[in-house]
């Protein structure tokens, strides 16, 4: 493969006491494109999103942002280093008490000293980037499911991060409002430039966005590739996993 990686898990272990959720793991992150992560509940997929930003360090083995391996980089330099990148948790995690554009603006006013005019712009245009424009002054407790992942994604997007951490950013929204996710997703990594990690179970928006497809199993990364690639893998745990047949090899 000719394309460079913005992030990698280079052999990379990882314990919970007596439990292994990644053993001898390696993943390369491509820069400027979408990678979807897929695997069974508990694999150890958010994990990987927890390494990427830095907010746990690997047993074993080391995670390199760029040229930089961020397990031997002092806390102080972490800091800096997850300033360009974000992470679009599982439930969005909007403040109830301020509104939709308070919360967006929220890294903004608490890293930078913009001042508030360029930050209402700012934010302003996160909001009509994900199709919230006018709920500004709106309260979390005004807004839907779908309309309140998307305001989480906004506030992710303000700081115009390198690369983007989405921990299943469709799940529990129907059909249409997922498409309209995963559409949006694809087009803020083009808008940002940058790089994206997407976590989902869903197998549809994963075929529509993923540049590459890694399946997580039983700790390490057993099958990597384009979409075509995946739907093509000889691998009868990648197959059974995307008929999700319980006849297979996959433990139930
Ligand atoms: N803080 C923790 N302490 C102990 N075990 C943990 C902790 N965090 C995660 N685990 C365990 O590590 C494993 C991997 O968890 P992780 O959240 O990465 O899975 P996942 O693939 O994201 O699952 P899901 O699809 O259900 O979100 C799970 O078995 C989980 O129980
Ligand atoms: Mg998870």
């Amino acid at each position: 493969m000719d394309a460079k990686p913005y992030a990698r898990l280079d052999d990379v272990s990882l314990f919970y006491g007596d439990k292994v959720v990644l053993k001898n793991c390696t993943l390369d992150i491509v820069e400027g494109a979408i990678t979807c992560v897929i695997g069974l509940s508990g694999a150890g997929k958010s994990t990987i999103l927890r390494l990427l930003d830095a907010l746990r360090k690997p047993d074993e083995g080391h995670v390199y942002i760029g040229d930089r391996d961020i397990c031997h980089t002092p806390e102080t330099e972490l800091i800096e280093v997850r300033r360009k990148i974000a992470l679009s948790f599982q439930f969005a995690a909007l403040l109830d008490s301020l509104t939709i554009g308070e919360n967006v603006g929220l890294p903004l006013r608490e890293n930078t000293q913009q001042p508030e005019a360029e930050i209402r712009q700012i934010v302003e245009d996160a909001l009509d980037s994900v199709g919230l424009a006018h709920t500004y002054d709106n309260l979390p407790s005004e807004l839907s499911g779908g309309m309140l992942k998307r305001a989480g994604f906004a506030r992710a997007i303000v700081t115009k991060p390198d690369l983007v951490l989405y921990d299943e950013p469709t799940t529990g929204l129907d059909p249409i409002v997922t498409h309209l996710i995963t559409d949006m997703i694809v087009r803020l990594r083009k808008k940002l430039g940058g790089t994206a990690v997407v976590i989902s179970h869903d197998l549809q928006s994963i075929f529509m966005m993923a540049d590459y497809v890694a399946m997580l199993f039983e700790g390490a990364i057993i099958a990597y590739g384009t979409v075509e690639e995946i739907k093509r893998s000889p691998n009868p745990i990648v197959q059974q996993f995307l008929e999700g047949s319980e006849v297979g090899p996959i433990p139930i």
